[in-house]
């Protein structure tokens, strides 16, 4: 078959809800619970906007769905409801509001219309971010390959509480579940919860959730009694146990969140050791979720990577360094101590210790920033060097020029910031300052301590401070009268002192 025939075939057989190998999927409609507060944080953020592993728990959960390529993905919404839209919207994300939020039963009828003629609902709440793609995927398949009117996502564990317990009817079918707050002191002893992860089939679905009552202390819809009432009817209902019982975490206290993060954490360690990154005491190190490294870079303890951070090979992130948005190419060195934000490093730089690298920062090949150097909005060309002690804003510096301690671009005159511009292999001396806007030119020198308010042509020499004066024998000549007004002062004590100290002889 030809490419394009094929092709045409594929959308035919998805269009009518056929399984399809790349497209599996189009027979699904995902659900994600995200409407309620989150009471238990104690926070004026809603409970899926808290971060974790560098992302809102919502976006997570998001991430985790999207490689299915299911026919849409709802969000369903309520507390702080425009914001958490707003999270997720750029996801792909449906959100239908859900107000007031009267369970999970009743999230999952307000959303009936939208949900529309899809065979599956897989639901998940928004506050289970560790999921994993591939442990939704095979709950999908079980689903399928067992008929089922519903297949939860359950897990083991050694502590169950706060959790519904799945109870059930055999090895294979499960007859209900039963939340933490309903449960009998036989069924405290059950250690398989419920994940809040499952999937339904539609039709199956909402005849069950019509009889659910708002029979709890919370007067809620549950969704959980949804399975009770299915398997009543002698519906297959089925549970499949998760790998990792740590994939269906949920986070309902500061604690749990903590402990979400950790996890995140060490897996996103993991996947970059597993590509070729050495990492020394791994537990002090946080990376961002979008972070990347090439091979053999070394990160030594306790420092961040984060944001959009990308590190080349054979580079040394030492330890203390705060890397956010920074691009660097290929055996950088970034020593103790350093913050890099929103800048390039082509390769072969070395910054640090104590630097400080601002937004818009350029170092090309082989330039250096060293210890107490601050940068922002600046190019420094390839080869040359800020060692000590400067700040360097506004400005473009070209290849091989040197930029001797303590200089210091002055961009900001109160109101405007202005640019400097430093051709290739200038020199400029120590302690100087440099008034923007000004322009010097390529090989020129400026001398140490110079305030440079012009601009200095290529080659030319500037001088911008008052000429030195010496005097001769000034500082012997001051050490004498010192000398000589100490002694002075040392026998008007003495006699002073004696006076003073008559009254107190014994008597
Ligand atoms: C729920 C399950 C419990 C399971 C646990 C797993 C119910 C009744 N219980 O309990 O069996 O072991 O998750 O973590 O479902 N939500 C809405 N609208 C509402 C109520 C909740 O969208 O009206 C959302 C929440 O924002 C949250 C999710 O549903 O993301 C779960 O709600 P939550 O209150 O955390 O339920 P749990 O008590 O954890
Ligand atoms: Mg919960």
């Amino acid at each position: 078959m030809s490419a394009p025939r094929a092709f045409r075939a594929f959308v035919k057989r998805a269009g009518r809800g056929e399984n399809t190998r790349a497209m599996p999927n189009k027979d699904v409609v995902i659900v994600i619970l995200a409407a309620g507060k989150g009471t238990r944080l104690k926070s004026s953020l809603a409970k899926v906007l808290h971060p974790a592993g560098g992302r809102s728990l919502v976006e997570s959960v998001v991430r985790a769905c999207l490689p299915l390529s299911p026919k849409k993905i709802l969000a369903i919404v309520g507390h702080q409801a425009e914001q958490v839209t707003a999270e997720v919207a750029s996801l792909d994300v449906e959100s239908v509001v859900q107000q007031p939020q009267n369970g999970t039963g009743h999230a999952m009828l307000v959303a009936r219309r939208a949900i529309g003629h899809a065979k599956i609902v897989v639901v998940l709440p928004g506050d289970a971010p560790l999921i994993r793609t591939e442990t939704l995927k095979a709950l999908v398949a079980t689903h399928r390959n067992g008929n089922a009117a519903a297949t939860i996502l359950s897990a083991v564990v050694a502590d169950p509480s706060g959790y519904g317990r799945i109870l059930r009817k055999s090895e294979t079918s499960v007859a209900a579940i039963v939340e933490d707050s309903q449960l009998t002191p036989e069924q405290r002893e059950l250690n398989e919860i419920n994940s809040s992860i499952y999937c339904f089939s539609v039709d199956k679905l909402w005849p069950a959730l019509a009889q659910v009552k708002p029979e709890n202390k919370h007067r809620e819809i549950y969704l959980t009694d949804a399975i009770a009432i299915l398997a009543s009817k002698g519906e297959p209902v089925l549970a499949q146990i998760a790998p990792d019982p740590r994939e269906v975490l949920g986070c309902n206290t500061r604690a749990d969140l903590a402990e979400v993060d950790a996890i995140f954490r060490e897996r996103k360690r993991n996947e970059l050791m597993a590509s070729g990154v050495t990492i020394q005491l791994p537990e002090t190190v946080l990376i961002g979720p979008d972070v990347t490294s090439g091979e053999d870079t070394v990160i030594e303890p306790c420092v961040q990577l984060l944001g959009k951070t990308k590190l080349g090979a054979n580079c040394i992130v030492r330890t203390g360094s705060i890397l956010h948005d920074a691009v660097l190419g290929d055996a950088v060195t970034v020593e103790p101590h350093t913050m890099i934000s929103e800048s390039h490093l082509d390769g072969g730089n070395t910054v640090g210790p104590f630097a400080r690298i601002r937004p818009g920062s350029h170092l090309k090949k082989g330039a250096r920033v060293g210890n107490f150097v601050e940068t922002k909005k600046a190019v420094i060309g390839e080869g040359s060097k800020v060692p000590h002690l400067s700040y360097i804003g506004d400005a473009r510096l070209g290849s091989h020029t040197n930029i001797g301690a303590g200089t210091i671009t002055c961009n900001y005159d109160g109101v405007h910031k202005h640019p400097t511009t430093i051709g290739n292999r200038v020199f400029i001396g120590s302690d100087s300052v440099l008034v923007a806007p000004v322009k010097i030119g390529d090989g020129a020198y400026v001398a140490a301590g110079s305030a440079i308010t012009e601009n200095v042509p290529p080659n030319a020499l500037a001088l911008g401070r008052s000429r030195q004066a010496v005097k001769p024998g000034w500082a012997a000549r001051k050490r004498r009268e010192m000398a000589a007004s100490d002694q002075g002062n040392k026998s008007l004590k003495k006699r002073s002192g004696r006076k003073k100290s008559r009254p107190r002889r014994k008597r």
